[in-house]
């Protein structure tokens, strides 16, 4: 109370700032939130540091011998998955997943998925400790999983995180399947200006109504590499696969990081093509069609979602052309898997999971669509928002589920962080974020 109070007062005693046109106060309020709200948050991120990470932190170095050995598999494994019986050819499940879970890129979604599969079979994640990512923008260190010990094993890894593929190649499996998707670099950077454009302070210099146009017509006046979260504005699809978001396009390292991801990942998803990746997702990893069934999580709200216009989506692509040649890259590398796979057959098993789905939807939602969090009944299915907004849809569940689908139903619409919090994970940092949100109504 005393904060909403003491910034009451300031307003009243500082006639200048009241006598201020109102979107004038307005921003110097929010400015005055952020910077308040920044601080906070930062000594608690020094505070969790301080006491999650000092004895491990030693071990970091992947290049000692131990950082390169693969982990030992326990001896008490979960039992073998039964085989796939709707899959072709009698593959056996795989369950030791990677996934390099991008930004604003439909990973929430992946994400659902892969909870589902990992609780269904009693499978063990590698966990972040007291939040919901590594440490990003941080590069990922082992030391950073809950519960790690030197030689421990995990069968999935999914939570956000800077890539650094020796730390986590060292705590699955050999044969673990590495995936991750992408996104047009263009409508990615759009979705990350608009979600995270309020905790970059160099976008605080921009003003007038379309920050994102002003922006793009010289980037180069307002970015400031080293600036605080800047790399959301930046390649950030190479920033987060852990390479150098500012380096040079005429430089040859660009290709050589591109054909490191090739060389990595088995499988790179696209989000404009989403059903034809769990489609060829489902069949790299033998899993059937109940595995990757989905309802679209943590999406905008559509009005909340400009297109950019064709000159803007010009130069939102030249501004982040590393991400756009790795887009380019992995976009023709992807069709040639559906040709190989066969385009009749894709068709068909695209047309089986989307009727599934709108079966889910019929079954599971009530009122059978998104709503806005104001419309969410249930605290347990609130998305989680970006500042200053509320503009992540959510769903509400139908109140009468018969026995056979009520728990698939919960889980394919339990958000994220409540879905953490099931499965265990100590969220304490990302809940006193969240209370302090609450607390100055933000
Ligand atoms: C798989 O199919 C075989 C026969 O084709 C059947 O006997 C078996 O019970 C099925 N397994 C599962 C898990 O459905
Ligand atoms: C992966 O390796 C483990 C042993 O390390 C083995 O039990 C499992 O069957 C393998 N999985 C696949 C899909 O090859
Ligand atoms: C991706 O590749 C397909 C097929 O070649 C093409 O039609 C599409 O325009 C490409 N998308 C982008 C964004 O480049």
């Amino acid at each position: 109370m005393w904060l909403s109070q003491g910034e009451k007062r300031g307003i009243q005693t500082r006639p200048e700032v009241s006598e201020m046109p109102l979107p004038q106060k307005k921003r110097w309020e929010s400015m005055a939130k952020g910077l308040v709200l920044g601080a906070l948050f930062t000594s608690f991120l020094l505070l969790l540091y301080s006491y999650a990470v000092p004895p491990l932190h030693t071990g970091l170095a992947s290049t000692t011998p131990e950082g390169a050995a693969p982990c030992s598999p326990a001896l008490s494994e979960p039992e073998a998955l039964t085989p796939a019986n709707g899959s072709a050819g009698g593959c056996q499940p795989r369950r030791d997943i990677v996934f390099m879970k991008t930004h604003k890129t439909a990973s929430s979604t992946l994400l659902n998925i892969l909870f589902r599969f990992g609780q269904k079979h009693g499978l063990k994640f590698a966990f972040p400790n007291g939040r919901n990512d590594f440490d990003y923008p941080a590069f990922f260190a082992r030391s950073l999983v809950q519960d790690y010990r030197p030689g421990a094993c995990f069968n999935i890894i999914c939570n956000h995180m800077r890539f650094h593929y020796d730390e986590v190649r060292g705590l699955v499996p050999p044969n673990a399947t590495f995936i991750t998707v992408l996104r047009d670099p263009a409508r990615l950077f759009e979705s990350s200006f608009h979600y995270f454009g309020s905790v970059v302070p160099f976008t605080w210099k921009l003003s007038g109504r379309d920050k994102l146009a002003k922006f793009l017509q010289d980037p180069d006046r307002y970015y400031d590499p080293h600036g605080y979260n800047a790399h959301y504005l930046h390649n950030l699809l190479f920033f987060d696969l852990g390479y150098d978001s500012d380096l040079d396009p005429g430089s040859p390292q660009v290709q050589e990081h591109i054909l490191e991801v090739e060389r990595r990942f088995h499988l790179v998803l696209l989000q404009e093509y989403f059903d034809e990746s769990l489609v060829l997702l489902k069949d790299l990893l033998c899993w059937e069609l109940e595995d990757v069934l989905y309802f679209k999580l943590n999406a905008r709200r559509a009005s909340a979602v400009p297109r950019l216009s064709g000159e803007l989506y010009r130069r939102a692509t030249a501004w982040n052309v590393l991400d756009a040649r790795l887009y380019r890259h992995f976009n023709a590398s992807f069709w040639r898997k559906v040709e190989a796979f066969g385009r009749e057959r894709m068709a068909r098993e695209v047309a089986a999971l989307r009727r599934a789905n709108e079966r889910m939807r019929r079954i599971c939602i009530d009122g059978g669509h998104a709503v806005d969090a104001a419309a969410i009944q249930d605290s347990a299915m609130q998305p989680w928002q970006p500042l200053g907004t509320k503009s992540i849809l959510g769903y509400n569940l139908k109140k009468s589920i018969g026995r056979r689908h009520a728990q698939l139903c919960r889980r394919m619409l339990t958000p994220e962080i409540q879905y953490l919090m099931d499965l265990g994970v100590n969220l304490w940092v990302t809940k006193l974020w969240k209370l302090i949100r609450d607390f100055l109504q933000w």
